[in-house]
């Protein structure tokens, strides 16, 4: 048991990515608070994950709103007494044409993918602080490392991530508090399939874009997203750590 009596907030827990990370966290032996804006996705993840272990919480909050976070903190609090490991993993995924981007678009992505996770490290690093250690994860992904036509927002958004992770972990550092980012290429969650339709290729298509010649799975962000919130990556912070299939890095 890697989180054995650990106490983890997930937001956007109630699919794909954070969904695999509740699951996999909560077999490890955590206690897991996981949030989502879609309340009825929330329940029915909430009723799968205590086929696994009770002790497990769904939080209504949406990442952006600041109210949410204080909620989110004072209820995990109240049902575990403490917090250890953040993982930010809301966010969404929008392609678009920069002259078509409108001020909402903007306003949006920025509000989810970057005010999501600096209220997420504001609220949640000073209650960390007072357990002594813990580990946040910050969800970038491949598009805050390099460039991508139709990624204007997203890129930017995922960019700031990157930096936000880089700019925390140096402040927490000396208070034993280790904060990393994932980069994971394309996963097949509902933004797999929002993007095979938006840029007009087929799933195959998109799989022999890798050079492992597929997409990844959910369980394996996971996997990797345990590895940092666990005391296995003891000796890493301020890091990025890219699953991709080889995509950035090799041609
Ligand atoms: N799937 C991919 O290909 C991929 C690749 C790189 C990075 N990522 C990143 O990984 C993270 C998770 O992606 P996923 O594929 O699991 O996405 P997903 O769409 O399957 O799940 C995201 C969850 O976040 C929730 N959410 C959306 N807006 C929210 C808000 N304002 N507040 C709280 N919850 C909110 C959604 O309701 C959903 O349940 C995202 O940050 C994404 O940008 C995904």
């Amino acid at each position: 048991m890697k989180l054995q009596d650990k106490v983890a907030i997930i937001t956007g827990g109630a699919a794909g990515i954070g969904f695999q990370t509740a699951l996999l966290f909560l077999k490890e032996g955590a206690r897991v608070v996981f949030t989502d804006v879609n309340q009825r996705a929330g329940e029915e993840a909430l009723n799968e994950l205590k086929k696994e272990s009770q002790e497990v919480l769904f939080v209504k909050q949406d990442v952006s709103q600041e109210a949410d976070w204080e909620t989110v903190v004072k209820k995990t609090k109240e049902a575990f007494g403490r917090i250890d490991i953040l993982f930010n993993n809301a966010g969404i995924y929008v392609i678009k044409p920069i002259p078509e981007i409108t001020m909402d678009d903007w306003n949006r992505m920025m509000g989810i993918n970057v005010t999501g996770v600096f209220l997420g490290l504001k609220h949640v690093l000073p209650e960390i602080e007072k357990t002594g250690s813990g580990s946040v994860i910050n969800a970038s992904s491949i598009a805050g490392l390099k460039g991508s036509s139709g990624h204007l927002m997203y890129g930017a958004s995922k960019g700031a991530v990157r930096l936000m992770t880089k700019d925390a972990a140096a402040e927490y550092a000396s208070k034993g508090i280790r904060i990393n980012s994932i980069h994971p290429g394309y996963i097949t969650t509902q933004m797999a399939n929002y993007a095979s339709e938006t840029l007009n290729l087929t799933k195959r298509e998109l799989d022999k874009s890798y050079p492992l010649g597929r997409m990844g799975k959910p369980e394996e962000v996971a996997k990797m997203v345990l590895f940092l919130a666990s005391d296995d990556s003891a000796f890493s912070t301020g890091a990025e750590f890219v699953m991709d299939g080889g995509v950035t890095n090799i041609v």
